[in-house]
């Protein structure tokens, strides 16, 4: 069942029960109905409604066109350009009736405005189909989720850089492996959060701009014999111009998969964090604290307050990289041009849009809310002789020993430590001397984790002043 035509609606304006077959739309060459399991698995409204802002958008662009062209009358126009603002405000005030018989967001819009204005409302659907509304409207709704997303990802970054900046200077450990490697501070450490999520919405931003051209008067597939302006509508839709191929206007919806991808990118980063506020919040790591507000207590164990918030972050990016997934496998094996099998675009994407951005809320919300525990960080940056590096390059650079010297000379420190139960700040300057003659007392300077990150200053590096200026970088970027 094919909607290849751009006639006139032929429906009956009196609404009917939901669910039962009637004469649809493209019904001109039907004499049977429709079984009622045809129309259980065609209709899309329950959730293609979330298109009505969309399609109405659409339509009033299309049908200034159309006037402006000489297609309709300047009295058509005004009838439908009624029709659809008072749709408008049925929408906004909840009383529009979406009705299942009319399948999808497309055809319930124009069925109301045949109530309301009559036949001038058959005049809207002249050189265009459902394929390219289709397309159109949901470009629309993946541009505007796009831009959200962008601001969205914003504010986290903000609430990181207010973090960042608070705690510039407090040592923890940094780990490769998950274990101890060097001494770093938490706005470092939070900062590289910062350049991920900066990246994302680089990426969404890019994604906008690729997906910025205007589908509609592709029409069915081929383009419309109407005299149509398809640079009108394009720029009053806030497109940068019109799609240059009406085949792929229909067909393609790469412009969802590549938004998803981004989501999925972006959802990988919040789970990364979100996995990271999991261990700093067990009592072992004991790194930070939330508040109430972000937590919650279990039903049996009165002690407990679990990191949910944080859980769930990191769960919900398996529903952004199912979404990609499911629509990605929808698409890869459709023949050119439009199938019904892309009515099932929308709600992974939805649903994927609707997940991200409550991760990404619930994730400024929480590094806004948690507190570091900077004694416990700073007592475990010392441990795990983090500070090896550090003994190793004073070897370098005092004694002059070449850098793999330097290394076995500091691993054997490492394990006569060890031996002795001390760290090395605490290895007495004999035991050293013993390793490696010239050692003198002034190498106990570079062996704390503060002198250790204060001495990172290369760019982009740890030390205190470094992270500040990144901070300040960004907050010019932001800003
Ligand atoms: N509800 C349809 C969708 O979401 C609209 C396009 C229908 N086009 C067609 N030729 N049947 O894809």
């Amino acid at each position: 069942m094919t909607d290849d035509s751009s006639d006139a609606p032929k429906t009956p304006a009196a609404p009917k029960k939901t669910g039962q077959a009637g004469q649809a739309m493209w019904g001109g060459r039907f004499s049977g109905k429709p079984a009622e399991l045809m129309q259980a698995i065609n209709v899309s409204i329950g959730f293609d409604r979330r298109l009505a802002a969309q399609d109405l958008a659409g339509s009033r662009a299309h049908a200034a066109m159309l006037r402006k062209v000489g297609v309709i009358s300047s009295e058509d126009e005004t009838a439908i350009q009624t029709g659809l603002a008072a749709i408008e405000a049925e929408i906004a005030g909840g009383t529009f009736p979406y009705r299942d018989e009319f399948e999808d967001i497309h055809m319930n819009v124009e069925a109301r405005l045949r109530e309301l204005i009559g036949p001038a409302a058959g005049r809207l659907h002249t050189a265009r189909s459902r394929n390219d509304q289709v397309a159109l409207d949901f470009r629309l709704w993946v541009r505007e989720a796009c831009e959200r997303t962008v601001g969205q990802i914003q504010a986290l970054q903000r609430a990181l850089l207010a973090k960042a900046e608070a705690h510039a200077d407090a040592v923890m450990p940094g780990f490769t492996h998950l274990q101890p490697a060097q001494p770093v501070t938490f706005g470092h450490h939070l900062m590289a959060y910062v350049e991920m999520f900066g990246r994302d919405a680089g990426r969404f931003a890019d994604a906008k701009l690729r997906m910025n051209e205007s589908p509609l008067g592709a029409a069915a597939l081929a383009g419309s014999s109407f005299p149509i302006d398809r640079h009108a509508t394009a720029a009053a839709l806030g497109f940068a111009a019109p799609t240059g191929n009406s085949l792929d206007s229909v067909a393609d919806r790469d412009f969802a998969l590549e938004a998803l991808a981004a989501g999925s990118i972006c959802a990988m980063h919040l789970s990364r964090l979100a996995e990271e506020i999991v261990i700093w919040m067990t009592p072992q790591f004991g790194f930070i604290r939330l508040s109430d507000a972000f937590t919650t207590g279990s039903s049996i164990m009165p002690q407990k307050k679990n990191p949910d918030a944080a859980e769930l972050v990191r769960a919900k990016a398996g529903r952004l990289l199912a979404s990609f997934t499911q629509l990605s496998v929808v698409m890869k094996g459709l023949p050119l041009t439009y199938s019904k099998d892309m009515q099932e675009d929308k709600v992974p994407t939805f649903e994927g849009f609707d997940a991200l951005e409550l991760a990404l809320l619930a994730m400024a919300g929480m590094v806004a809310d948690l507190q570091p525990i900077v004694e416990n960080m700073a007592k475990a940056a010392g441990a795990g002789f983090s500070t090896a590096t550090d003994l190793a390059d004073w070897l370098v650079r005092e004694l002059d020993l070449p850098f793999r010297d330097a290394h076995h000379v500091t691993g054997a420190a490492v394990k006569r430590a060890e031996q002795l139960g001390c760290d090395l700040p605490g290895l007495p300057l004999s035991e050293l001397q013993a390793l490696a003659p010239g050692i003198t007392e002034g190498v106990y300077a570079v062996l704390t984790p503060e002198s250790s990150v204060a001495s990172r200053k290369s760019y982009g590096g740890t030390a205190p002043d470094q992270v500040r200026a990144q901070i300040k970088r960004w907050k010019e970027i932001l800003a």
